[in-house]
Formats: C-alpha cells, structure tokens, sequence
C-alpha cells in the first residue's frame, strides 16, 4: 500500500501523538559523565576547548559529582593528572595520586548513588605521553600490561566501583581480570574500551587531560578509523578475555559500529561521545550556528539508536537538566 492510502505524516500531526510512537528515549540512566582531576584544592580551572568542563581537585570533583548524583546521572569516569609525570607513570599506580584521593572521597561522600569507573591508562602520566611503556620510540605491550595492572588494582584498592582500561595495547584486558582476581576483586566489573580509533576528535582531551605525545602519535596501538571487522574482532578478544561492557569510541564516527556490535554482542554496550565531539556542538552553538540543547540531545539520541546502553558524555549534567525538564 502506497500514497494516497498510506500516509507518512499521520502520526506526525501532534507532539502527543510524536510522543506516542517515539522509538528511542534517552535516559538520565544512560549517561556517564568524565571527570578531569588535579593536584591541589579549590581548583577549578576551566579547559578553554570544551566550554563548561573543568580541571578539578578533589573537593571541587566530589561537588561536581554531587549534581550528578542530584540530577540521577548513576556514574562518573575519572581521568586524573599527576603531580609530576615520569617515563613509567608511577603517579598511575600511587596510592596518593588525584584519582585515588578523587575515588576515596566520592564513595565516602556517595556510596552506592554513584558508580565511580576509572580510566586506567598511562598517558596522562608519562612524560612522553604515551599510553604505555616506550623503548626506541617504541610503544612496549607486554610490558605496559604490568603497569596498567598495578594501575587498576590500585584504583580498586581504593574503592572503584569499575575499571575501564583505554590504553589499547593487546591482552590487556585478560591481563587485568586474572590480577583483578588474584586479589580478591573477583567482582569488580571491567568496561573496555575495545574499539578504540586513533582520533583527531581527542584534541581537547589532551588539553583537559594534558596527554598529547610528545613524539609520534598513537597509531600503532589505536586502531585505524578506516576499520569495521577489526573493531569486531577488537570486541571479540575483549569479550573472551572477560570484559563485561564494551566501548566503542569515539560514539559519532562510529554509529555503524555500534550497531553491528549491538547485533552480534549480548554484553553491555557503551559508546564514548568524546572531546572534540562535544567541542564541535559547542562551538558551533557559541556561535549561533546551531542549537544547543537540541543539537546535543539529537546527538545523543543517534548514540542510543544505534545500539548503545550507556554513553559516556560531556554532556551529562545537561542532558540531565533537560530531560528533567529544567
Ligand atoms: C586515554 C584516553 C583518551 C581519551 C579517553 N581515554 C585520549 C587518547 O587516547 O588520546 C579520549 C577522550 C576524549 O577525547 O574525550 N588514553
């Protein structure tokens, strides 16, 4: 049945009725909102390419988590900078480093109301900015696996609620489970970032997280954009060697993937909307050029579409408001 009989705008004419057969609805349950934070105390320090994001010590980080927590977005993902940085990024696995502290306070202040995920990796913490061990302007594996261990098996000491390794190097996420468990943290789930693309859109990150390489790039550990089936079989080893949610990242750039991984995975989707998906939005939206609110939550909303159960989002807190109606 074609026109005149069928007739697309119908159910079109209303905003009820619009509501009434809407497919997707974002959730403040989707969200998890990343959290940069430094040294010090009563820092605030605003991250000139992603407008409304800050640097934050741990007080200012354990107020920021307390809107979270006021507006239901369920988790937060810590990113932390260091004191000082070295070649093997030991603030990464010290018990005093930002993001330690950071966890501590928050499950004191929040218990249960807020999931705390931590990023493990090394690039905020080497002086090269590498996510890994370097040798000959190379980028180890094996090698890196024992520190990204001891890195999440420090953060779970302090308290994780999960741990989601982005360094991208082979193995690592069985690597991570076994010490996990060794140590008793049997129940502590892994988030993998498991198809992760050597992006240019983590610009501003590298500003937040003052992580950019000081040689080279992350080619050789990051996957090619270009590719679909490895970012598949990214996910699969990832699957086998125990992750219990897969990413995919960056979100917008990736909305196919999403979709297949959907289609053939059963585990927990997330797909990460990252820095200079945010930023584009919101320079745009600075200048006039595109509406905010609603550039964000159709944004958001072709992340869930496509198949994600969580996103991670600068614009949580925002997104929050809006679907609370405020
Ligand atoms: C650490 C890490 C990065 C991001 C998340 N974890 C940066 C990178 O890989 O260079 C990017 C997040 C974003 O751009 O919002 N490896």
């Amino acid at each position: 049945m074609g026109f005149p009989e069928r007739r697309m705008r119908r159910l079109r004419r209303t905003e009820t009725l619009r509501r009434m057969v809407r497919e997707t609805r974002l959730s403040v349950d989707n969200f998890i909102y990343p959290m940069f934070v430094v040294p010090g105390q009563k820092v605030k320090k605003p991250i000139g390419a992603m407008p409304g994001q800050f640097q934050l010590s741990v007080d200012e980080a354990v107020r920021t988590a307390g809107e979270a927590v006021k507006l239901g977005v369920p988790a937060v993902i810590l990113f932390g900078l260091p004191e000082k940085k070295d070649a093997l990024g030991t603030q990464a696995y010290s018990d005093s480093a930002p993001v330690q502290k950071a966890i501590r306070a928050l499950k004191k202040e929040y218990g249960n109301d807020l999931c705390v995920i931590t990023d493990v990796c090394l690039c905020e913490y080497t002086d090269h900015g590498h996510c890994g061990v370097v040798d000959k302007g190379d980028v180890l594996n094996d090698a890196t696996l024992e520190l990204l261990s001891k890195e999440a098996l420090s953060h779970a000491k302090a308290g994780a609620d999960m741990v989601a390794p982005s360094d991208m190097m082979d193995g690592r996420i069985g690597f991570i489970r076994e010490e996990l468990d060794e140590a008793g943290f049997e129940d502590l789930p892994i988030m993998a970032y498991s198809a992760k693309h050597a992006s240019a859109f983590y610009g501003p990150f590298r500003e937040a997280a003052e992580s950019a390489p000081q040689f080279g790039d992350r080619r050789s550990y990051q996957m090619d954009s270009a590719n679909a089936r490895e970012a598949l079989t990214e996910m699969l080893l990832d699957e086998e060697e125990g992750a219990d949610i897969l990413m995919i990242k960056p979100a917008g750039t990736n909305l196919d993937l999403i979709r297949q991984a959907r289609d053939e995975f059963q585990l927990p989707l997330a797909a990460y909307q990252v820095s200079g998906e945010f930023s584009m939005l919101k320079a745009a939206a600075l200048n006039g050029w595109l509406d905010h609110d609603r550039a964000m939550m159709e944004s958001l909303v072709a992340i869930k579409r496509a198949g994600a159960d969580m996103i991670l989002t600068y614009f949580s807190l925002e997104a929050a408001r809006l679907l609370k109606g405020g």
